[in-house]
């Protein structure tokens, strides 16, 4: 028997060319990773913002939360409580299961087959993850793309009279009804934004690891700045947002099966394409606990 000598290979890092994203190569993420290459990793989601790895075809459920422990406190899947047709205890507890494909009339994950709007996940919390890891294996021919936006770039590209005026200010996101638009449970259904329930937080946030400003939007619907009338608000968040989500901002991701997308959640949104119905998708998900926002 030949001794095998341990040879660690360098993740490639292929900018996507657009406001944010980047592809990762030579990497097999059923693989341990080295120290170096989760190094290399880290760089280049805090330089990208989103990484995607395609071709990981065979990558395991167990093997999709080992990695995404490389960067952080993993949280559990939230409890489903009779939504779902199978019960999930034989996934792992960190895997969320996002699907439109119903088995007996109840749909196996979350999310449907509808647009899911512009948002950043779970912001309506005091401590919104810090990002999440999408892995496809099931995808549709068509539609269900995910688009990414740059909240670094839209703070930075506002012009400088409207980025004093909302420095200070701070915003209430809606925890309400998730990106699909559905009631969560135990909420009702609240539509005067002065009402709204959910956590605040500034406008204008500080990255915990590039300490580089960026603006934090969360959700439109229920949004409501602390202080100013109702219509001010809204004018000023239809402002906000309508800058936020403009093309030049974002990035596409096209789905093929076996693509891990990896999103930092603090300094970027995204929102889903509708797809058709009678297609499947399906992908697993897990969410990396995040710190209090600055
Ligand atoms: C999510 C999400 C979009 C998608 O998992 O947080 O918004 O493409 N998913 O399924
Ligand atoms: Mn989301």
């Amino acid at each position: 028997m030949s001794s095998a000598i341990e040879v660690t290979h360098a993740p490639t890092v292929s900018p996507s060319g657009a406001a944010l994203g980047a592809d990762i190569g030579s990497i097999d993420l059923n693989e341990a990773l080295a120290p170096a290459q989760v190094d290399a990793i880290k760089a280049a989601w805090a330089d990208h913002l989103v990484l995607r790895f395609r071709n990981q075809k065979r990558l395991t459920l167990e093997n999709l939360v080992a990695f995404s422990r490389h960067f952080g406190t993993l949280d559990k899947r939230p409890t489903a409580s009779g939504k779902m047709s199978v019960e999930h205890d034989a996934l792992p507890p960190a895997i969320t299961v996002i699907s439109n494909v119903k088995v007996g009339g109840k749909p196996l994950g979350a999310l449907g087959d509808g647009e899911a709007v512009w948002h950043a996940d779970m912001t309506y919390n005091e401590r919104p993850p810090k990002g999440a890891c999408l892995y496809a294996v099931e995808v549709p021919p068509a539609g269900g793309d995910t688009h990414f936006s740059n909240m670094y770039r839209a703070y930075e590209t506002l012009d400088p009279t409207l980025q004093s005026r909302i420095r200070d200010l701070r915003c209430v996101h809606d925890a309400s009804r998730n990106s699909a638009g559905e009631l969560r449970l135990g909420f009702s259904d609240n539509t005067d934004p002065r009402q709204t329930v959910g956590a605040t937080h500034p406008l204008v946030s500080v990255h915990a690891v590039t300490g580089r400003a960026c603006l934090l939007l969360g959700r439109r619907r229920n949004a409501y700045i602390a202080g100013l009338d109702l219509e001010e608000s809204e004018a000023l968040l239809d402002q906000l947002w309508a800058h936020a989500t403009r093309p030049e901002l974002t990035w596409t991701q096209v789905w093929k099966v076996g693509d891990v997308m990896m999103w930092d959640n603090s300094c970027t949104m995204h929102r889903r394409d509708s797809f058709d119905p009678g297609a499947r998708r399906l992908m697993y998900r897990t969410q990396i606990a995040g710190d209090a926002v600055r």
